[in-house]
């Protein structure tokens, strides 16, 4: 795929219906010859979409006016390029807790929880946050959290009754962001995008959670890195290893070593991926390929839900009798 296509594709796919603003400016990008050139200079995995409008706005480029955008993007390219080299699209989106509960909540308690590309590890507070599933069906986790996720449910969802106990936390990723770093906080705002000031609202309450009670975060790579991580963990807690939004970002051949490897680990497993990221885990029948992106909720390696990508719905699968 040429640049031009990543930039209309990401356009018509991504962006449309969910940011007018980042529509219009991979339109205006796909269609502008030097700011493909300029794109096409840097390492092919540099040149997402995501990537240059994080570190657009990081950098306070005028993003919703693409003809300002677009001589901003050529005067600016030497600091807007450095930044796109020394970031990663780190998305860290907490409400993907209210996702994952409904299945950390069945397991046996207390729980130890280590999560593989963990970002600044605000998936790792499940027990810091309220809830309120469907209309109210069940609303659960500390009253006075300033974190407040609402989820969406259909099918068979087992609602949770209470948060889970967790008694150890620990992240693993290539470049762990510090929750106690203002310019880390500044690159996690900026990955955002820029209608979705609800989702801004909830990384900075998260943040504060976060920082009250730091996450142990290891620099390292999912899968030479995470036995040792493994091994740290309390022997009297399950073990849970759990994954969001990460798989993508790595490798086909990586993908199978890091499956193959996670199921030789003590205690659970939770991928909540992309449909199309670990297909051996997704009936293609259940997927609508016309409809709206969803994740694969899979414990063990077996599918028990679609969820939405920012954990704003659970479709849940198989009857809930069926134990996780
Ligand atoms: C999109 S973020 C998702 C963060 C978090 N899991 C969430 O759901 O909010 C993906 C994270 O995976 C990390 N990552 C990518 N490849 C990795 C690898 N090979 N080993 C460890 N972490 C990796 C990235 O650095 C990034 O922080």
């Amino acid at each position: 795929m040429t640049t031009a296509e990543r930039y209309r594709a990401f356009a018509v796919r991504e962006a449309r219906g969910q940011s007018p603003a980042y529509e219009a400016l991979a339109l205006t990008v796909s269609a502008d010859q030097r700011l493909l050139g300029l794109l096409d200079e840097l390492p092919k995995e540099k040149r997402q979409p995501n990537l240059l409008f994080a570190a657009a706005q990081y950098l306070a480029a005028p993003v919703t006016a693409p003809d300002e955008f677009r001589a901003w993007m050529v005067r600016h390219w030497p600091k807007l390029s450095a930044t796109m080299l020394r970031r990663r699209t780190q998305t860290n989106e907490p409400a993907r807790c209210a996702a994952m509960l409904p299945v950390l909540a069945r397991l046996p308690q207390p729980l130890a929880l280590l999560e593989v590309g963990a970002s600044a590890g605000l998936c790792l507070y499940p027990d810091a946050y309220r809830y309120r599933y469907g209309d109210g069906a069940a609303v659960l986790g500390p009253a006075d959290s300033e974190v407040r996720l609402t989820c969406a449910v259909s099918g068979d969802v087992p609602l949770p009754e209470s948060t889970p106990a967790v008694v150890w936390r620990a992240g693993l990723d290539l470049d762990p962001l510090d929750v106690a770093d203002d310019d880390d906080v500044r690159w996690l705002d900026a990955l955002i995008w820029p209608e979705q000031q609800q989702r801004r609202d909830r990384l900075h309450a998260a943040v504060r959670v976060a920082r009250a009670d730091p996450p142990h975060l290891v620099r390292g790579d999912l899968l030479t890195d995470l036995p040792a991580l493994a091994a740290r963990a309390p022997a009297d807690a399950t073990l849970v290893v759990f994954h969001s939004a990460v798989l993508a970002y790595v490798p086909p051949d990586t993908r199978t070593a890091f499956v193959e490897l996670v199921r030789t680990l003590p205690g659970h497993w939770i991928s909540n991926e992309g449909t199309g990221v670990l297909p051996g885990l997704m009936p293609a029948a259940v997927v609508d390929a016309d409809g709206p992106a969803m994740f694969v909720l899979a414990l063990d390696g077996r599918p028990v839900a679609l969820t939405g990508p920012h954990g704003q719905e659970i479709r849940w699968l198989i009857p809930h009798t069926v134990s996780v």
